[in-house]
């Protein structure tokens, strides 16, 4: 019954993702768009079309499921009565949108109780899609088939590519700056794409050897996080779940290395 269930939320997740992402396309001007308004400080926008989408996204999935709860970036939670919830980011990379990077996703994951069950993310601007039902694996869709996601174990920390993100709010920024002196020295190189949903799938797919990144919310990371935990990634926070304090990821075999590293480096 839960594998049916799980199948069917997956198969909502990416129906409902892939008409946002269409939405988002058609909608968006040449050139950059217009911000609507800001959040957590000047630089952390919203646009209109984050909104629109968002509301697509609520819509398409009340009527499919009207008993389930929503929890999403751009409005209220909605408290359902089903054991379902879904977590959505309608554009996650908002900054990225705004200035057409094409780094932007649709973000969409439902949870069962406690646990994320199934997991969406589609690239907005190329189209790549990446999903993951818990406990049957991740993969991405490659001429539309899905195409099993194995992780494998990253370079040594001397060699690792690194994606992380910065905080919005300045005076973490400036703690982060100084954490980033310490840690740079000890890696490879530092990516900074703008996009934590598409950042987790692509350490998946083993562009990036480890992500961590502080500041984060739930819709952020809840789906690309089970593509990447089953992938066969560990995703965790500084002490125990990954939370706004702290979400990193990476393979077990490098997982102790890297995570001891953060830590020490002051992040
Ligand atoms: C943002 C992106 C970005 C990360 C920010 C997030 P949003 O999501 O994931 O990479 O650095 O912390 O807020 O706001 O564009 O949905």
């Amino acid at each position: 019954m839960s594998d049916a269930l799980d199948q069917e939320l997956f198969d909502l997740a990416r129906s409902v993702g892939l008409e946002a992402a269409a939405l988002v396309r058609l909608r968006r001007p040449q050139g950059r768009v217009g911000v609507a308004a800001t959040k957590s400080s000047p630089t952390d926008v919203v646009t209109e079309i984050d909104k629109a989408s968002e509301a697509l996204i609520r819509e398409l999935i009340a009527s499919a499921r009207p008993d389930d709860g929503f929890v999403g970036e751009e409005g209220d939670d909605v408290i359902g009565t089903s054991g379902v919830d879904w977590i959505v980011d309608p554009i996650d990379g908002t900054v990225n949108f705004v200035h057409g990077i094409e780094a932007y996703a649709v973000s969409i994951a439902a949870r069962r109780g406690a646990d994320v069950v199934a997991g969406y993310v589609v690239n907005i601007a190329t189209g790549r899609e990446y999903g993951a039902i818990k406990g049957r694996g991740a993969w991405q869709y490659v001429d539309g088939e899905p195409q099993a996601i194995v992780a494998e174990p990253g370079a040594p920390l001397s060699h690792a590519i690194v994606a992380s993100g910065f905080h919005y709010t300045r005076q973490i920024r400036t703690k982060q700056a100084q954490a980033m002196a310490r840690l740079l020295p000890q890696i490879a190189d530092l990516r900074r794409t703008g996009s934590a949903a598409l950042n987790l799938c692509d350490l998946a797919l083993g562009h990036y050897d480890m992500y961590f990144e502080q500041g984060l919310h739930l819709w952020d990371h809840a789906a690309a996080g089970l593509i990447a935990t089953e992938s066969g990634l560990i995703v965790v926070g500084l002490d125990s779940e990954p939370n706004e304090r702290m979400v990193m990821a990476a393979h077990p075999a490098m997982a102790g290395e890297y995570f001891d590293t953060i830590r020490a480096c002051g992040f």
